[in-house]
C-alpha cells in the first residue's frame, strides 16, 4: 500500500489542479482550482477546445468569457470527481461583499445553464472580512463556500462563526514566509508554522463542535501533507500526489476529533473590529493575504487578456 492510499483512510484527498488529465488520473473525491491554476490550463493547447467553448458561449464579452472558462473547467473536472469542484471569485472583489455575492450568483447561474447543480460547487472567496460576510449570506441561500487565502487563527474563527462550509488554511505560503524571514532553506516538520496553524484550527473547530470542514492547502513537501493526516480534507497538487503514491507504507493518523477534544482552547468571539485588529497584529497573515490577493489578481488579468486575444481570433457562436 502507498502512503497516498493509506492517507485516504484518514482524510478526504482533493486534487489541487486545473489540469483535467491530472484530475482524471488521480481520481480524487473533490478538486480545487484557482485563477493561477486555470491560467496555466488555459495556456495549455490540450484545453483549447474548452477555451473556445467559453469564448463562444460568452458571445464576444471578454469578462463573460473568463467566467465561462472557470465554469467549463469546473464541468470538465466534475466528470472525474464524485464530489465538488471549487471555483474562485475574482480577487478584485476581495473587499466588495455585494460584488462577491453577485459574482457567486453569476457562477452558480452559469453552472446551472450547463446542468451542474449547486451542491457540486464550492464558491471560493478570499478570507477578508468582506469575503466572510459574503460567504455568510451565500451559505444562508444554500450556496456553499470555500474560504481561501486563510493564514491566521482569527480568519478561521470568523469563518466558523459565519457558518461557512469549508476553509482552506494554507500551509506552504506560511512556510515560505518564515523560511524567507529566517533566511533558511528549510524548517523541520516538527517546527513547521504552516502545519502548526492547521493543527490549531482543526483542534479549535473539533473541540467546540463547529461543522465547518478544514481542508489543508498549499503544500510544499510530502512531510507537510503527512503531518496533517486526519484533517477533514487535504488538497494536494499533482506532483505531490505522485510522490505520495510512490512512497510505500502506512500513513499514521496525526489529527483526530478524540485528541482535539482533549485540548482546551478557549472559545473566541470576534466582531469586525476585533477581527481586523487581530489580523493586523499578525504580520505574516496580513502580508500573505494581501500578496495572495495581488497574485490571484495578476493571473486573473493575464487570463482576461488571453481570452480577449483568443476571442479576436475565434468567431462568436
Ligand atoms: C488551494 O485551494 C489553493 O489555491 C492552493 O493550495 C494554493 O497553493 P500554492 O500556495 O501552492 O499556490
Amino acid at each position: 500500500m502507498s502512503k497516498l492510499d493509506s492517507l485516504k483512510k484518514h482524510s478526504l484527498v482533493v486534487a489541487d489542479s486545473g489540469d483535467i488529465d491530472a484530475v482524471a488520473r488521480w481520481k480524487p473525491q473533490d478538486a480545487t482550482t484557482n485563477p493561477s491554476l486555470l491560467l496555466a490550463s488555459a495556456e495549455d493547447p490540450r484545453w483549447r477546445p474548452v477555451v473556445d467553448e467559453a469564448i463562444g458561449r460568452a458571445g464576444g464579452d471578454p469578462d463573460g468569457a473568463t467566467d465561462w472558462l472557470f465554469v467549463l473547467f469546473g464541468r470538465e473536472i466534475l466528470k472525474h470527481v464524485a464530489g465538488r469542484v471549487s471555483t474562485e471569485v475574482d480577487a478584485r472583489l476581495s473587499f466588495d461583499e455585494e460584488g462577491s455575492v453577485a459574482k457567486a450568483h453569476r457562477l452558480i447561474d452559469l453552472y446551472g445553464k450547463i446542468g451542474v447543480r449547486p451542491e457540486r460547487v464550492l464558491i471560493k472567496l478570499a478570507t477578508t472580512w468582506e469575503g466572510i460576510r459574503a460567504a455568510a449570506r451565500l451559505e444562508r441561500e444554500g450556496i456553499r463556500c470555500n474560504m481561501t487565502l486563510l493564514f491566521s487563527f482569527p480568519q478561521a474563527v470568523a469563518c466558523a462563526d459565519a457558518g461557512v462550509t469549508l476553509i482552506s488554511p494554507f500551509v506552504g505560503r506560511i512556510y515560505d514566509f518564515y523560511k524567507k524571514l529566517r533566511n533558511v532553506s528549510d524548517i523541520p516538520i516538527e517546527e513547521d508554522p504552516g502545519v502548526a496553524s492547521v493543527v490549531r484550527i482543526y483542534d479549535y473547530y473539533k473541540k467546540h463542535g463547529y461543522p465547518t470542514q478544514v481542508m489543508g492547502a498549499s503544500f510544499r513537501k510530502v512531510e507537510q501533507v503527512l503531518a496533517l493526516a486526519g484533517c477533514d480534507l487535504l488538497t494536494i497538487a499533482p506532483d505531490l500526489l505522485q510522490k505520495l503514491s510512490a512512497m510505500p507504507g502506512e500513513t499514521e493518523r496525526k489529527l483526530s476529533v478524540e485528541e482535539a477534544k482533549k485540548q482546551n482552547p478557549p472559545r473566541v468571539d470576534l466582531d469586525e473590529k476585533a477581527f481586523r485588529w487581530e489580523q493586523n497584529q499578525d504580520a505574516m497573515a496580513t502580508d500573505k493575504l494581501a500578496e495572495g490577493i495581488r497574485r490571484f489578481d495578476v493571473d486573473a488579468r493575464k487570463l482576461g487578456k488571453l481570452m480577449t486575444s483568443l476571442a479576436a481570433a475565434v468567431p462568436a457562436k
